[in-house]
Formats: structure tokens, sequence, C-alpha cells
């Protein structure tokens, strides 16, 4: 076996071997690595292909040659795999992605002459990036919201200096990177109600792709905001005999999918939760109603939920009233 064909071997083995644990250890719906396995098929080969000789076309002059200047660019991660037919450094090398060289190098490294992302327009900048990533996870960003607002790939990646293990991330979670912008969202992960983002059993982008969806708000799956909390939350999706109105219309009326103060990420208490829409039942339904005050279950322990436990919808002959 030559030293070549070894590598290529132990590379492509390495590579099923990481999928392989990656789908094993992942937790059911909410594990990422359906997202991570994904990778490898969503790419387009890369702009040229390995055998045109790309050191030999007019202007470009090859990775060998910007290393000479710019050893401290050596390291490229996954984009430096030169076994890998698909990267960059199999293909045009630096030059792939920063344009022919040879008039910056002749110019003994005039800046004005060699295109550099961290000074491009969002939309060239993507557009570099997207004539790889197309496929699959990115399919969607022309039109998304990111890209709608200038927020382009070097927002959130860097190739040069990652600050994640994996994902070239411009912060060392996926968190760090929502963080610079969505500060907002982040601050409610210290809620008391919240789902385990901040134990790090789910991220941000568990639920929303950064990279476009069909889905309002960016998010991953279905259709609708209820149709992407039932991916998890099965035993809430209806259809159910009784349907509480509120839950088909979103879950969102009642929860703060970021967290909340209150329990089970509720957006007020019980019963404020109730009584913004239910002012009058024939039971008293506000803690000011006669004989409420102190007989009241209505106000203390789960309050509403105490008895209207199915709140979520019925599928009980005589859960009408979410009793059972
Ligand atoms: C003769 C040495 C030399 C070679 C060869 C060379 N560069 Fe440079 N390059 C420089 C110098 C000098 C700078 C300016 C450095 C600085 O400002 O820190 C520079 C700057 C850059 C920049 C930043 C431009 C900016 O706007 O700030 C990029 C990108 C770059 N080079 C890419 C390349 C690529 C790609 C190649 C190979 C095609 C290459 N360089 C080959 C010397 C070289
Ligand atoms: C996958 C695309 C890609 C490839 C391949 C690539 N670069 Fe870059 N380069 C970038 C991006 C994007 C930036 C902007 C900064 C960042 O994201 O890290 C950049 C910035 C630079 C800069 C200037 C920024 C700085 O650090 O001040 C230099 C110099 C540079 N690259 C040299 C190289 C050299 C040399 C190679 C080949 C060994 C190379 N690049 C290959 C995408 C690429
Ligand atoms: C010539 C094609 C090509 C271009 C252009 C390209 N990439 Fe990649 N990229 C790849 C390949 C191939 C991989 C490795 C995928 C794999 O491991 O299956 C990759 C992997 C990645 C990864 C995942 C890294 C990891 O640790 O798994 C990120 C993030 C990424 N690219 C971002 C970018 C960004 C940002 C740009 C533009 C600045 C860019 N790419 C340009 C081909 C390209
Ligand atoms: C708003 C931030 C953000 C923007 C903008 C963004 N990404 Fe990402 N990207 C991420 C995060 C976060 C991950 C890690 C996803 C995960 O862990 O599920 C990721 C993952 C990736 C991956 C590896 C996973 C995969 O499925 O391919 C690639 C490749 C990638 N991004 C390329 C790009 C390209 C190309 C662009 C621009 C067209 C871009 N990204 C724009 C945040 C962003
Ligand atoms: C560089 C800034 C920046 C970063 C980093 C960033 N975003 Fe955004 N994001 C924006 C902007 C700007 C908008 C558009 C806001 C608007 O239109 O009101 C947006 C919108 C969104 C939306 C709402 C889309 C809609 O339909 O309203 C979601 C969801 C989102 N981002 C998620 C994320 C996630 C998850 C991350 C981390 C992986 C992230 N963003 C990182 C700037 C950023
Ligand atoms: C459990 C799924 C889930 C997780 C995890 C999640 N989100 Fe969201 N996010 C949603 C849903 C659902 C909406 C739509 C809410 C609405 O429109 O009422 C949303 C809306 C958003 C919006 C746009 C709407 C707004 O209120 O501005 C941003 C930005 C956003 N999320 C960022 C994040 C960030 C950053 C994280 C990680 C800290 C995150 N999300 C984690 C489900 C989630
Ligand atoms: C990727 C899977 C996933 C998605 C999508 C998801 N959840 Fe969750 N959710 C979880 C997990 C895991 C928990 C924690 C369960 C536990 O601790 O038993 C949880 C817990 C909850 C809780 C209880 C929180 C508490 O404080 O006890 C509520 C309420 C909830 N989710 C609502 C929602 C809503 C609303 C949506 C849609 C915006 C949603 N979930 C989407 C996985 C998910
Ligand atoms: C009318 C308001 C309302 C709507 C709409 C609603 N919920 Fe709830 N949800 C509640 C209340 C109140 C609780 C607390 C129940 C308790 O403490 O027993 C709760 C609890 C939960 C819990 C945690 C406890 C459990 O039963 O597992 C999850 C998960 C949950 N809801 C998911 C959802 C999902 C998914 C949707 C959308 C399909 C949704 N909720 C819509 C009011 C609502
Ligand atoms: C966003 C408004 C909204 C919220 C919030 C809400 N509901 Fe409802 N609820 C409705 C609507 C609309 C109906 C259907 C009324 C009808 O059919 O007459 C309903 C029906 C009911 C019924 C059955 C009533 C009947 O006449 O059959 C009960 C019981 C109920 N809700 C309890 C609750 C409880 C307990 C809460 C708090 C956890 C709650 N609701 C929160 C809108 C809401
Ligand atoms: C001690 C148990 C209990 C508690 C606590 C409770 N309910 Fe009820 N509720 C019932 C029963 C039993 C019925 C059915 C009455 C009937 O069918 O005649 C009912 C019926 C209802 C109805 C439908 C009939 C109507 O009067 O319109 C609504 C709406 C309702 N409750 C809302 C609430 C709200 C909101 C709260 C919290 C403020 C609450 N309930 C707390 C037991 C309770």
């Amino acid at each position: 076996m030559t030293r070549r064909t070894f590598h290529f071997f132990s590379a492509t083995l390495a590579f099923v071997l990481a999928l392989t644990i990656a789908v094993a250890s992942a937790d059911g719906p909410h594990g990422l690595a359906p997202v991570r396995a994904a990778v490898a098929a969503d790419l387009q080969p890369g702009p040229l292909q390995a055998q045109d000789q790309p050191a030999a076309q007019a202007g470009y002059v090859g990775a060998d040659t910007c290393l000479g200047c710019h050893d401290d660019k050596a390291s490229m991660g996954a984009h430096g795999r030169v076994v890998d037919p698909r990267t960059p450094m199999a293909n045009q090398g630096c030059e792939t992605c920063h344009g022919p060289g040879q008039a910056h190098v002749d110019g003994l490294g005039d800046t004005a002459l060699i295109r550099n992302p961290a000074k491009m327009a969002p939309s060239e900048v993507s557009e570099t990036c997207t004539s790889c990533h197309n496929r699959g996870e990115h399919a969607l960003w022309e039109g998304s919201q990111h890209e709608g607002r200038d927020v382009t790939c070097s927002a959130c990646h860097s190739v040069h200096s990652p600050q994640s293990e994996t994902m070239q991330l411009v912060a060392s979670d996926v968190r760090g990177v929502c963080a610079t912008c969505h500060r907002d969202k982040i601050a409610k992960l210290d809620r008391s109600g919240h789902m385990p983002v901040r134990e790090g059993k789910m991220e941000c982008t568990t639920c929303h792709n950064p990279h476009g969806s069909t889905n309002v708000r960016l998010l991953r799956q279905g259709d609708s905001i209820g149709e992407m909390c039932a991916s998890c939350h099965a035993d809430k999706r209806g259809p159910f005999l009784w349907e509480h109105p509120p839950s088909r219309d979103g879950c969102t009326t009642c929860h703060d999918p970021h967290g909340s103060s209150n329990e089970r990420m509720l957006v007020s208490r019980s019963p404020i939760i109730c009584q913004r829409c239910h002012v009058q039942t024939r039971h008293p339904s506000t803690i000011y109603d006669a004989g409420a005050i102190g007989t009241s279950a209505r106000v203390y322990a789960r309050s509403c939920v105490t008895c209207h436990a199915s709140i979520h919808g019925s599928n009980h002959p005589s859960g009408q009233r979410f009793l059972r």
C-alpha cells in the first residue's frame, strides 16, 4: 500500500467510524447526529475537479506559493483535507476562495489585488461558500431571514481562526455564536422554566436552522410552530376528540420556547394564563370572585390544571372539560 492510499483509507475509515458513533449516540429526535450525518450528503463537488491541474491555469499560483508568505494559514481543518476531492485544497487551493492570486504575488502582497472575505460584501462571501455548500441543510439559504438581513457565513463561521472544535464557529459553542446578536434569547435560558438547552442536551440549532427553512422563524421541522413542537412532544399533537382551541393554534400562546420565569415555561402564571381567555365560566374563574378565595384549588397547587389536567386536549369520551 502506498502512503497516499494508506492515508485515504485511514481517513475514510475515521469518517465512517465518526458517523457510526454520531448516529449511535443520538438520543432520539433531540440528537444532532442526523444534522452532522447530512454534511456529507449536502455537498456539491468543488467548482473544479482535481484533474484540472489548477496551478496551470492563468492567474493561479497554487497553495504552496501562498503559504510561502502566509504559513500561519496552513491549518485549514476540514477544508484542508486534500484526500477529499470536494475540498477547496483539492481544487484551486487557497485561490478557490480568494480567487486567482498571481497579481497579488507579483505585487509582493498588494492587498488591493486579492479577495479578502473579511472585507467583501456579505452576498459575495455567501456566493463563495454556497458554490459548494448549497444542498440539504443549506438549500434554503437564498431568501432566508439571515441572508435577507446581510448576515453572511463569516458572521458565524471562521475558516482560519475557528473558536469551536467542530463546525468552524466564531465562538466556542453554538450559543456563543447566537449570543452576539440574540442576547435576549440566551438570557431566557437562565430562567426557571426552560428546555434542556443550558444543560447542553439541546441547542438553538436543534429547533432552528440558521441557514434557512420552509417553516416560520427558521424552524427546522414541520410547517408550523405546533408541528415543530410535536416533533418531540408527540403526545401533545392532535387531533383530539376534544380539542382545546389555543393548543391547535400553536404552543407559543401559552409557552415561551426559550424559557420563562414560570413553571413549564408558561408565558404567565396559572391561573392568569387561563384568565386571559376564560373570564366567565360557570365556576368562578378569577381569584377575586366571591367564594373563590379560601376554598380555592383554583389558585393553589397547580391551579386550574389541578383539575383540568388534560389541558392540551382529551381523547376521553367525557373529556370535554379537559378534566381527564
Ligand atoms: C510574496 C509574499 C506573498 C505571497 C506569495 C502571497 N501573499 Fe498574501 N499577502 C502578503 C502580504 C505582505 C500581505 C499584507 C499583509 C498584511 O497586511 O498583514 C498579504 C495579504 C493577503 C490577504 C489579505 C488582504 C487584505 O485585504 O487585507 C489575503 C487574503 C492574502 N494575502 C491571500 C493570499 C493568497 C490566497 C495567496 C496565494 C495566491 C497569497 N496571499 C500569496 C504577501 C504575500
Ligand atoms: C474555504 C475558503 C477559504 C480558503 C480555502 C482559504 N481562505 Fe483565507 N480566508 C477565508 C475567509 C472567509 C477569510 C476571512 C477571515 C476568516 O473567516 O477567517 C480569509 C482570510 C484570509 C486572510 C486575511 C485575513 C487575516 O487573517 O488577516 C489571509 C492572509 C488568508 N485568508 C490566506 C489564505 C491562504 C494562504 C489560504 C490557503 C492556505 C487560504 N486563505 C485559504 C476563506 C478561505
Ligand atoms: C470547494 C468547495 C468548498 C468551498 C468553496 C467551501 N467549503 Fe466548506 N467544506 C467543504 C468540504 C468538502 C467540507 C467537509 C465536509 C465533510 O467533512 O463532509 C467543508 C466543511 C465545512 C464546514 C464544517 C467544518 C467541520 O468542522 O465539520 C463549515 C462550517 C464550512 N465548510 C464552512 C464554509 C464556509 C464559511 C465557506 C466560505 C468561506 C466554505 N465552507 C467554502 C467544501 C467547501
Ligand atoms: C447565524 C449563524 C450562521 C450563519 C449565518 C451560517 N451558519 Fe453555518 N452553521 C452555524 C451553526 C451554529 C452550525 C452548527 C450546526 C449544528 O451544530 O447543528 C453551522 C453549521 C454549518 C456547516 C456544517 C454542518 C452542515 O450541515 O453542513 C456548514 C458546512 C456551514 N454551516 C456552512 C455555512 C455556509 C456556507 C454559510 C453561508 C451561506 C453559513 N454556514 C452561514 C451557524 C451559521
Ligand atoms: C450577526 C448577527 C446574527 C447572528 C450571529 C445570529 N443572528 Fe439570527 N438574526 C439576525 C438578524 C439581523 C435577524 C433578522 C431579525 C429581524 O428581521 O427582525 C435574525 C433572525 C433570526 C431568527 C428569526 C427569523 C424570523 O423569522 O424572524 C431566528 C430564529 C434566528 N435569527 C436564529 C439564530 C440562531 C439560532 C443563531 C445562532 C446559530 C443566530 N440567529 C445568529 C442576526 C444574527
Ligand atoms: C424548543 C425549540 C427552540 C429552541 C431550543 C430555541 N428556539 Fe428560538 N424559537 C422557537 C420558536 C417556536 C420560535 C417562534 C416563537 C414565536 O414566533 O412565537 C422561536 C423564535 C426565535 C427567534 C425570533 C423571534 C423573536 O422572538 O425574536 C429568535 C431570534 C430565536 N428564536 C433565537 C433562538 C436562540 C438564539 C436560541 C438558543 C438560545 C433558540 N432560539 C432556541 C423555538 C426554539
Ligand atoms: C428536539 C426536541 C424538542 C422540541 C422540538 C421541543 N421540545 Fe420541549 N422539551 C424537550 C425536552 C428534552 C424537554 C425536557 C423533558 C424532561 O425534562 O422530561 C422538554 C421540556 C418541555 C417543557 C417542560 C419544561 C419544564 O420546565 O418542565 C415544555 C413546556 C416544553 N418542552 C414545550 C415545548 C414547546 C412549546 C415546543 C415548541 C416550541 C417544544 N417543547 C419543542 C424536547 C423538545
Ligand atoms: C392553553 C395553554 C396551553 C397551550 C396552548 C399549550 N400548553 Fe403545554 N402546558 C400548559 C400548562 C398550563 C401546562 C402545565 C401543566 C401541569 O402543570 O400539569 C403545560 C405543560 C406542558 C408540558 C410539560 C408537562 C407535560 O405534560 O409533559 C409540555 C411538554 C407542553 N405543555 C407542551 C406543549 C405543546 C407541545 C403545545 C403545543 C401543541 C402546548 N404545550 C400548548 C398550557 C398550554
Ligand atoms: C388563548 C385563549 C385561551 C387560553 C389561554 C385558555 N383557553 Fe381554554 N378555551 C379557549 C377556547 C376558545 C375554548 C373553547 C370554548 C368553547 O368551545 O366554547 C376553550 C375551552 C376550554 C375548556 C372547555 C370549556 C367548554 O365549555 O367545553 C376548558 C375546561 C378550558 N378551556 C380550560 C382552560 C384552562 C384551565 C386554561 C389555562 C391553563 C385555558 N383554558 C387557557 C381558549 C383559551
Ligand atoms: C377543583 C377543580 C377545578 C379547578 C381548580 C378548576 N376547575 Fe374549571 N371546572 C371544573 C369542573 C368539575 C368543571 C365542569 C363543570 C361542568 O361540567 O358543569 C369545570 C368547568 C370549567 C369550564 C367550562 C365550563 C364553564 O364554566 O364555562 C371552564 C372554561 C373552566 N372550568 C375553567 C377553569 C379555569 C380557568 C380554572 C382556573 C382559574 C379552573 N377551571 C379551575 C373543575 C375545576
